[in-house]
């Protein structure tokens, strides 16, 4: 049977483009996207690096995993497969706010490279800001905010990343934070300075 996905829609072109949207704002949009483990501090540094630029004037969002499975995500669990679902969304919906003029910062574990490097070749190159946050497993789960890992190493919690689900650390991440070792603050600095070099930030008149 013929499929009846997608046949019959056209692609519509706003008449306010990207470019005009991002010279209301005056700077440009990104996806800035965090990776790590979880309680690596991706979700408390996106946070602050957001709270900066908002207090710069900039529009932003974060997109946070442990929210978006509450909603748009909240029919994934965390197989291989849904996985890649979740992060395939989060890239797409990440990509419509840059569309939208926005900074999207997001905070995924997203443990597969393919599907970072999908999301990289979905909005080009130059749109992807992929931030490593580096923290040995020791020190995350000494953190275990939420007691997962706790519930993960007694078996409670089947595929838990880093102890019974892989991590894919990245091979060439424009940006490694250390968060065990560096403070929120001095990430933040390093986050913005990235932002700031590559003409995000430029405020033309
Ligand atoms: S991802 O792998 O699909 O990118 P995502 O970032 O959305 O994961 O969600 C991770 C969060 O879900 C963790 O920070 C943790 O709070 C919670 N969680 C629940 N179960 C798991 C699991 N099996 N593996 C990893 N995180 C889990």
């Amino acid at each position: 049977m013929e499929s009846t996905r997608n046949n019959n829609v056209v692609w519509h072109n706003a008449s306010v483009s990207r470019q005009d949207r991002e010279s209301l704002n005056r700077h440009k949009s990104v996806i800035v996207w965090f990776t790590g483990l979880s309680n690596s501090g991706k979700s408390t540094v996106a946070h602050a690096v957001e709270e900066q630029l908002h207090a710069m004037g900039c529009r932003t969002y974060v997109f946070d995993g442990d929210n978006v499975r509450h909603g748009l995500c909240s029919d994934l669990g965390f197989s291989k497969e849904d996985r890649i679902e979740n992060i395939r969304r989060i890239g797409e919906m990440a990509k419509l706010f840059v569309d939208a003029g926005v900074i999207a910062l997001t905070a995924f574990i997203s443990p597969f490279g393919a599907d970072r490097q999908r999301v990289r070749t979905l909005v080009g190159e130059g749109d992807f800001i992929e931030i490593y946050c580096k923290c040995p497993l020791e020190v995350c789960e000494q953190r275990d905010v939420k007691g997962y890992y706790k519930r993960a190493r007694a078996g409670a919690i089947k595929n838990f990343t880093g102890i019974s689900s892989p991590y894919e650390e990245p091979e060439n991440p424009e940006l490694i934070i250390d968060t065990a070792v560096e403070s929120v603050d001095q990430c933040v600095e390093r986050v913005i300075g990235l932002l700031a070099e590559r003409g995000i930030l430029a405020r033309p008149i």
